[in-house]
């Protein structure tokens, strides 16, 4: 599983989150379930207009490209992902498009686009600030740019040494194995502000594990998929694992899962 020389594109769909990866369907759709509100919550200070052109990015299972098309009925909205057959395997309305794309490598027309949403896809990328001023082109003046991704509180911090532990050596091996960086969340705003964008704001919500059924499906889905290559990998053994999971249900358990941070900024109408 190691990214070695392998392909950008083909590391991702290869990899432990791959779409053909078993459980991966499931756990994008927790994910959904988990961050569509707070995505919602950053979108709505965005002045979106009904005939808006927009872009979700990496859009995973779709939930966010379906809530864009239906705030802009009059406009049109482009889903793009690596691999789209959970996305073609959903219903959709007219005014949104599919389309299989890298987004290290395919660009869209130059000032085309009112908004580009990706959540959750920079911090697997190399160079995400080169990807910024990329996505920073397609913006038409006054277009805005909404980039989400997680990162992590030091497991030191933790009461919970067993589940910081999981949850440290699933972020190592999401570096080893995919090149996730946890620490580009941290550098989206001055990724932005490099790319000439202004009004940047920054928010951030926390995952807490053990207060939220859905968070707890989410993490216990991730871990019961990363657990044979967690093995695999020497990060972590089995009781290790089997004891931080147990966590998830003891009505007493509450830790910090990840903090995904938000950043919205615009360009400027020149
Ligand atoms: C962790 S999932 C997040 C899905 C969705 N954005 C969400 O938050 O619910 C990352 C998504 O980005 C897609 N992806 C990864 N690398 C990509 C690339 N180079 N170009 C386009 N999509 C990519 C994956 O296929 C996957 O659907």
């Amino acid at each position: 599983m190691l990214s070695g020389s392998r392909p950008m594109s083909t590391r991702y769909t290869e990899g432990l989150l791959g779409h053909r990866t078993y459980g991966e369907y499931d756990r994008l759709l927790l994910l959904e379930q988990m961050c569509d509100p707070g995505t919602i919550r950053v979108l709505e200070h965005v002045p979106m207009a009904p005939d808006w052109h927009c872009a979700e990015v990496g859009a995973g299972t779709g939930g966010m490209a379906r809530w864009l098309a239906e705030r802009c009925p009059d406009g049109q909205v482009t889903a793009t992902d690596l691999d789209t057959h959970f996305l073609d395997s959903a219903p959709r309305p007219g005014n949104l498009r599919v389309s299989q794309q890298d987004v290290t490598t395919t660009d869209f027309p130059t000032a085309s686009l009112d908004l580009v949403h990706a959540r959750a896809v920079l911090t697997h990328l190399p160079a995400p600030e080169q990807i910024v001023q990329r996505m920073t082109h397609w913006l038409k003046p006054g277009g805005w740019l909404v980039i989400e991704d997680p990162t992590y509180l030091p497991a030191e911090g933790s009461p919970y040494p067993d589940f910081a532990r999981l949850l440290t050596a699933c972020e190592k091996l999401l570096a080893q194995t995919n090149g996730t960086d946890s620490s580009w969340a941290r550098r989206i705003p001055a990724a932005m502000a490099a790319a000439g964008l202004t009004d940047l704001k920054m928010s951030a919500e926390l995952s807490a594990c053990g207060r939220d059924k859905t968070e707890d499906q989410y993490w216990r889905q991730c871990f019961i998929q990363a657990t044979p290559a967690l093995l695999a990998s020497g990060l972590i053994t089995e009781p290790q694992i089997r004891r931080a999971i147990s966590h998830l249900d003891q009505p007493a358990f509450s830790d910090a899962g990840w903090l995904m941070v938000s950043c919205r900024a615009r360009k400027n109408h020149q």
